[in-house]
């Protein structure tokens, strides 16, 4: 795709002038009590994505042969960066040819795109900015350490610096609004990439260390007082310790630590984040988020790349960035749902973008829409699948496509769960509707030779409540048997099918009993294999 759009400042101008309405129809958010959903072409969309590796958008002769890979694993979304130094190469020069190709390239093969913004921050440092800005340290300034060591990370504290930003991300979104407000292939964007300051908890150039001195801002005082009771507990601790004092200085409303020294930065990173979203939002409202760079449990602020929208910062950058409608985990750790269960708190919707490309995976993929609110799931990498046509997740995800509707219609009621299992799990209980379900990883029925080995795979399923004595069960290497949560009653199974959702209609398959539900004990999912079976119960 050889086609460049050089816009200059006077059509820029024009551009950042231009009717800032946007169409009833273009992706959104839609909150229904703590419940979120995102809707693409008025329907509820989950996202079923994989993350590019860093640098293979910046080519597209790279990407050619990419496009059938991520097909065959059955993606409906992928997480594509659009880079900054290559967009805005000379100041105020806008080539958006890559972004154009990426959206074309979408939509031959029928998927959508979230575009991450790799703007300002990178991983904490500033290596996508273009040479104009990273050669003028004077007009665009950086970080520094508490030894005064400037770092490769332009400081938030500076208004030319998010000027800079701003104007390329604005002239971004307006190139987006003006080639896909029609066909949304776009459906969110990322604000930046994991934003963390290293290797103190905050900045030490000079408007940091003023701002540090100054009062904390009445918005964030504010919002403390309005939420007392409700915040997370991270943050209510330390501000408790201090007397829950209502003005201040820093140190002084939360005392002297590396943990106010991270507060302090997580509420000017969320200040910055939220005016290039505002700004961004303002030309073409599409869904937007941060990412975070998880913190290993134990390690100090400044040891981990610190104050981007942690778990226990979260309401700093809530308070500070209003624009921001999601705080996503990249979860790189082997505990998700550890981190899922913190990623959720005070209603933040589910949104994976990046999860660590990994055997397991697919597993990992049924207990996420199975047991959050989850809209989207995403392995990085995703195009270093050597086999595609053979990956698990490919197999998950056309799994979970033909069960979008039921997720998405029973979910918000508490009809879907999900699980997650390893060899040491202990059964998972649950109850939904008229049953008792124990749903236990399918080696433990001894039957596999793989129940030899020292480590299991992790299987994983999502189970969908129908009705009363209805249910559809999916996913890989489970086995569940239910019980009746009526008195004196016994349950048994009326039928199970196993089948498949075309255009949401079910086409029944094997009739599966006999041996397959070992005679009317359980439905079984065997380990590798992935599928759906129709469950119907009856009790006696
Ligand atoms: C997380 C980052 O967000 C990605 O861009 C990439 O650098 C991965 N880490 C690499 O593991």
């Amino acid at each position: 795709m050889k086609s460049r759009l050089f816009f200059s400042g006077i059509i820029l101008c024009c551009l950042l002038h231009s009717n800032a309405q946007n169409s009833p129809h273009i992706p959104r958010l839609v909150r229904n009590g703590t419940y979120t959903q995102l809707i693409v072409d008025n329907k509820t969309f989950l996202i079923f994505g994989g993350e590019l590796g860093n640098s293979s958008a910046s080519s597209n002769e790279y990407m050619r042969p990419i496009w059938p890979k991520l097909k065959q694993m059955n993606l409906n979304t992928v997480f594509a960066p659009v880079y900054w130094e290559l967009i805005e190469s000379t100041r105020g020069r806008f080539d958006f040819s890559l972004v154009d190709t990426l959206i074309i390239s979408a939509r031959i093969n029928k998927m959508r795109l979230v575009l991450l913004w790799f703007g300002t921050w990178k991983n904490s440092v500033s290596c996508y900015t273009p040479g104009w800005i990273k050669t003028s340290q004077q007009r665009f300034p950086r970080a520094l350490d508490k030894n005064n060591i400037p770092q490769e990370i332009l400081t938030p504290f500076d208004r030319n610096n998010l000027e800079a930003d701003k104007t390329a991300f604005v002239a971004l979104m307006h190139h987006i609004k003006q080639i896909d407000e029609k066909q949304n292939t776009v459906i969110a964007i990322q604000v930046e990439n994991e934003i963390g300051m290293l290797p103190d908890a905050r900045s030490h150039d000079e408007a940091a260390n003023t701002a540090f001195h100054q009062a904390v801002p009445e918005q964030l005082l504010n919002y403390l007082q309005k939420n007392k009771g409700n915040l997370t507990p991270e943050l209510d601790s330390l501000w408790k310790v201090n007397g829950y004092k209502t003005s201040g200085t820093w140190e002084e409303v939360f005392g002297r630590s590396l943990a106010t020294d991270e507060i302090f930065m997580a509420w000017y990173y969320a200040r910055f984040s939220n005016e290039i979203a505002a700004a961004g939002k303002a030309v073409y409202n599409l869904p937007m988020y941060v990412n975070a760079a998880l913190n290993r449990p134990g390690w100090k602020p400044g040891q981990y790349p610190s104050a981007g929208p942690l778990p226990h910062v979260m309401d700093i950058w809530k308070a500070g960035a209003p624009s921001i409608d999601l705080f996503a985990p990249d979860i790189y750790f082997p505990d998700l749902k550890h981190w899922c269960d913190l990623y959720t708190r005070s209603s933040n919707p589910l949104f994976i973008p990046e999860i660590k490309f990994e055997a397991g995976v697919d597993a990992k993929a049924f207990f996420a829409f199975g047991n959050y609110n989850c809209l989207s799931f995403s392995p990085f990498s995703i195009e270093s699948a050597e086999h595609p046509e053979k990956e698990p997740i490919g197999k998950t995800y056309d799994i979970l496509k033909q069960v979008t509707h039921l997720i998405t219609k029973y979910q918000p009621a508490g009809g879907v769960k999900g699980c997650l299992l390893e060899k040491d799990s202990l059964p998972k209980e649950i109850t939904m509707n008229n049953y008792h379900l124990s749903i236990d990883h399918e080696y433990k029925l001894g039957w596999s030779a793989g129940a030899k080995d020292t480590i299991w795979p992790l299987a994983g399923c999502i189970i969908m409540s129908v009705g009363p004595d209805e249910f559809y069960v999916a996913g890989t290497g489970v086995v569940i048997t239910f019980t009746s949560a009526i008195t004196n009653r016994r349950a048994g199974f009326l039928s199970i099918d196993e089948g498949k959702f075309i255009n949401e209609k079910w086409i029944a398959g094997r009739r599966m009993n006999g041996d397959q539900d070992h005679q009317g004990r359980h439905v079984r999912i065997p380990m590798g294999e992935y599928n759906i079976q129709h469950v119907k119960m009856y009790t006696y």
